[in-house]
């Protein structure tokens, strides 16, 4: 997190009922942070603290009483933020988890038989076979990134949630969008020029999410909606109707033993979490962002990561790499 000398006023997209209207930052110390990396900041002081383009109604005319200058500015230094935001995560890496330790070892034909129970190697077989989780629950992380209905029910007190039926609409008319004046990958936002709007299937479909560490971060679901991993696994046997669209899941009819089975397996899908020494490049389309040598050494360290990181050998009948990183593909922030 970042930002600047003076109190600073940031708009905030992110929900107008329950999150500030405007996020007051002062943090004094990361304004050298950020002018390192994105140049000076801009001075707006004469900029109302209650001001921000939201429904209030005092807000919102403070916020349209702004020259076009300083809302850019202001804007401008939301981005900013949003973007270093976005390439921290990008940097955070599961190490080797139990599990790739097996699929090393399988691959690599040093098989050791104490690296996985019994119990773990059933659930394994469970999760690739019957079970059927890598229709969506592939690759190394292991999620496809597509999106699924898979019937879970609505949390009490909150509106339904139609997922990606509203969000897919809502993304291609967003402001920070992939196609915006504010995006660094203009000219590559296949995601969004090919995005499927308006179809039943999208009605509550979420996002398949990654399993790695899932052990170490309940809730379950979009809204929290399972405290354990006993009751996801128990959603997924039973595949009940869903509350708005068509459940995709089907009922697996496994037995208690083979449930458990499967929530052992999930939990060798925990590794350490380590931050990726990794230099990214700066916003393309920033004016004063960075030097050419910094571009070059930018350049360089990604040539070097990327060497590095290339995913060995992959186990096609587990459907599973042996080492894995968090690092998503550039379309995720469409
Ligand atoms: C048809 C696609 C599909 C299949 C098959 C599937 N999943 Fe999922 N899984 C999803 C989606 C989509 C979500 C997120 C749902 C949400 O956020 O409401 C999810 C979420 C989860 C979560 C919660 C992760 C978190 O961080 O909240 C776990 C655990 C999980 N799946 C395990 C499994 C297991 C084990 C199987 C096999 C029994 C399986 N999944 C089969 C699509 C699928």
């Amino acid at each position: 997190m970042l930002v600047r000398r003076n109190d600073l006023f940031i708009r905030h997209e992110c929900g107008e009922a329950t999150i500030p209207q405007i996020a007051v930052w002062r943090a004094d110390s990361y304004a050298r942070e950020y002018e390192q990396i994105f140049g000076a900041l801009p001075d707006l002081l004469q900029v109302p603290r209650s001001g921000g383009p939201v429904t209030d109604r005092e807000a919102a005319s403070a916020w349209s009483g702004l020259t076009d200058a300083q809302r850019e500015d202001v804007t401008r230094v939301f981005v900013n933020i949003g973007k270093a935001i976005a390439a921290y995560e990008r940097r955070i890496e599961f190490g080797a988890s139990r599990f790739d330790k097996y699929v090393n070892a399988v691959t690599t034909g040093q098989s050791d038989p104490n690296i996985l129970t019994d119990n773990e190697i059933a659930g394994l077989r469970l999760f690739i076979g019957r079970a059927n989780c890598t229709q969506c629950h592939s690759g190394p992380l292991p999620t496809s990134n597509e999106f699924h209905n898979t019937g879970v029910p609505p949390r009490p007190q909150l509106a339904i949630d139609h997922g990606r039926l509203t969000g897919a609409t809502a993304v291609l008319s967003d402001e920070f969008n992939c196609r915006s004046q504010w995006s660094d990958t203009r000219a590559r936002c296949s995601e969004l020029e090919f995005i499927v709007t308006g179809e039943h299937t999208l009605d509550r479909a979420h996002k398949v999410p990654s399993l790695r560490n899932v052990a170490e971060r309940a809730p379950y679901m979009d809204a929290g909606q399972f405290a354990t991993l006993a009751e996801v696994l128990d959603h997924y046997n039973r595949a009940p109707a869903a509350p708005t669209g068509h459940s995709e899941l089907r009922r697996l009819r496994l037995k208690p033993v083979e449930l458990r089975q499967l929530e052992a397996f999930l939990r060798t899908l925990s590794g350490p979490v380590a931050l990726a020494n990794l230099l990214l490049p700066a916003a393309r389309n920033d004016r004063d962002c960075r030097s050419r040598r910094s571009r070059h050494r930018n350049r360089r360290a990604r040539a070097r990561h990327q060497r590095s990181s290339a995913r060995p050998a992959c186990s096609r009948r587990l459907g599973f790499c042996r080492r894995a990183s968090s690092a998503t593909s550039s379309e995720d922030f469409a």
